[in-house]
């Protein structure tokens, strides 16, 4: 099957993650990408050709959380891999390691599993819940990786700058100790955005 399809290793995520994910790439394929869930059919098109034209792209839902930029960003096809254990034995990390662009989730590992999910991370989405699974590790994710991107999503009363965020200001004595890492945060806006897709998506309140 991986021979056909973009790779799409989709296992049990939420649909929250995704859908911050899938935004940041954009409308078309979202859903191209939401045509592949589950099928393993010729349906499931490769990445569209205008991908492969555009230029470096902003998206300014998503800040550095030192530099204030927003996220430059441009993917061709992309891997967007699963933490799922659904993942073990596909060996589809060739596959994966091919794309222009791999996703991760949280603190998904690589390292003992690479032949099943690939070795390279361009970007990691990750939860205010899973940000202390990462400080577990530090090296790793901000020294050792410092080609990854983290994106970091949370409710505004975690991810506030004010002082009173608490994930936030865990970040933020991250990227003083770790110079090259590569942190952004979701902008208020952005994830008001994002929790109203949800909402309407799922007919639940994220934060409730
Ligand atoms: C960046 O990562 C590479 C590869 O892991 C490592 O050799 C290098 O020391 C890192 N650079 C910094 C500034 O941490």
């Amino acid at each position: 099957m991986f021979q056909r399809i973009p790779v799409l290793a989709v296992g049990s995520v939420s649909v929250f993650l995704f859908l911050v994910i899938l935004r940041l790439i954009n409308e078309v394929s979202f859903l191209k990408l939401l045509s592949c869930f589950g099928q393993t059919n010729a349906q499931c098109a490769p990445a569209p050709v205008t991908w492969r034209h555009r230029s470096l792209t902003y998206h300014d839902g998503y800040i550095n959380i030192k530099t204030h930029e927003p996220l430059q960003l441009d993917c061709g096809l992309c891997a967007i891999v699963s933490n799922s254990g659904q993942m073990i034995g596909r060996r589809a990390g060739r596959h994966i390691d091919r794309s222009s662009c791999v996703w991760r989730m949280n603190n998904a590992p690589t390292k003992g599993y690479t032949e099943d999910v690939g070795s390279r991370t361009s970007i990691r989405v990750v939860s205010h819940t899973s940000v202390p699974l990462l400080l577990k590790d530090p090296d790793y994710f901000f020294r050792e990786s410092n080609r990854t991107i983290y994106v970091i999503w949370g409710p505004f009363r975690n991810m506030r700058q004010d002082g009173k965020g608490i994930v936030y200001n865990m970040l933020r004595r991250t990227v003083e100790n770790y110079n090259s890492a590569n942190v952004y945060i979701t902008t208020e806006t952005r994830m008001n955005y994002c929790d109203s897709v949800f909402k309407k998506e799922t007919g639940r309140d994220r934060w409730r």
